[in-house]
């Protein structure tokens, strides 16, 4: 059955992969949610419309939650949550992770769609239309790349791993966690990239493009999907002071989990995890 799960995921993330990649650059209605540099375009909820009419047509028994059907800020993400976490079948979508990049037409934009049973994600899939990345993963059953099994990179050490976080909705205190664990970190790790999409960062570090990544204020359709691809890569993910990841979770480190610990670390020492 998970390999349904996934077949219609991935039929439904590449079917509005197609509108993004046809649409990049060229968006005509850009909207503000909670501010100027927190986007939402006509293509963010044709893409939601797409999938939502692909997941109900195979499963019309499952539940959705979408980002563009629920409010927009953080409150109103985590009250739609903990109501749709009651579902025995929960699908979790980000239509375009990487709006900002989709508007600006930067490269870096994804289709992240997982599902949960009883709240545990069991499938995940994120798409990058661009670069034609299809990344799967179903619980226990490993992480794969365009068909190909994956697997988190090597690094044991913070001095010679690659990093990456994003630079939250949110200006102000998550903004200000963040600087703080950018400013901590980048002395002692190789580098820092920030792309601009929560998902794609997540399937970086589940193929080992990357070492690790943590960011602050993030929803769960921007890490569903990518905190299983981390683990069935044989990475781990958990919250910033190193709890558990479940739904929940909105401060979230993904690694390698050699370096794991380590980030972790810097972050409490510096007041970066944002608890
Ligand atoms: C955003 C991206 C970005 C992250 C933001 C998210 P959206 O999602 O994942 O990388 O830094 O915090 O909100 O709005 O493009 O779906
Ligand atoms: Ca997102
Ligand atoms: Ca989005």
């Amino acid at each position: 059955m998970y390999d349904r799960f996934a077949a219609v995921a991935e039929a439904a993330a590449r079917e509005a992969g197609n509108l993004i990649r046809e649409r990049i650059g060229q968006a005509r209605e850009v909207g503000e949610k909670t501010s100027k540099v927190d986007l939402v375009t006509e293509v963010d909820k044709q893409s939601e419309s797409v999938i939502r009419t692909e997941l109900l047509a195979a499963f019309p028994e499952h539940k959705i939650l979408g980002e563009e059907g629920v409010a927009p800020g953080s409150q109103a993400s985590a009250e739609a949550l903990s109501k749709a976490l009651s579902a025995e079948y929960l699908w979790i979508v980000d239509p375009i992770d990487g709006t900002t990049n989709f508007v600006h037409g930067y490269p870096g934009c994804t289709v992240s769609i997982a599902l949960a049973h009883r709240g545990e994600v069991i499938v995940g899939v994120i798409y990058d239309p661009l670069r034609d990345e299809m990344f799967t993963a179903r619980r226990n059953a490993g992480a794969y790349r365009n068909g190909q099994r994956i697997s988190v990179s090597k690094e044991y050490d913070l001095q010679v791993s690659l990093l990456a976080t994003g630079f939250p909705g949110d200006r102000g205190w998550a903004r200000d966690v963040n600087m703080r664990g950018i400013a901590a970190l980048s002395p002692l790790c190789r580098n820092i990239r920030a792309a601009g999409s929560a998902a794609l960062h997540l399937a970086y570090v589940a193929c080992g493009r990357l070492s690790g990544f943590w960011e602050i204020d993030l929803n769960a359709w921007d890490l569903a999907a990518g905190s299983l691809l981390v683990q069935e890569a044989g990475g781990e993910v958990t919250d910033t002071e190193g709890d558990p990841y479940t739904l929940e979770v909105r401060h979230i480190v993904a690694t390698n989990g050699h370096i794991h610990d380590d980030l972790i670390r810097v972050l409490k020492q510096a007041d970066g995890t944002g608890f």
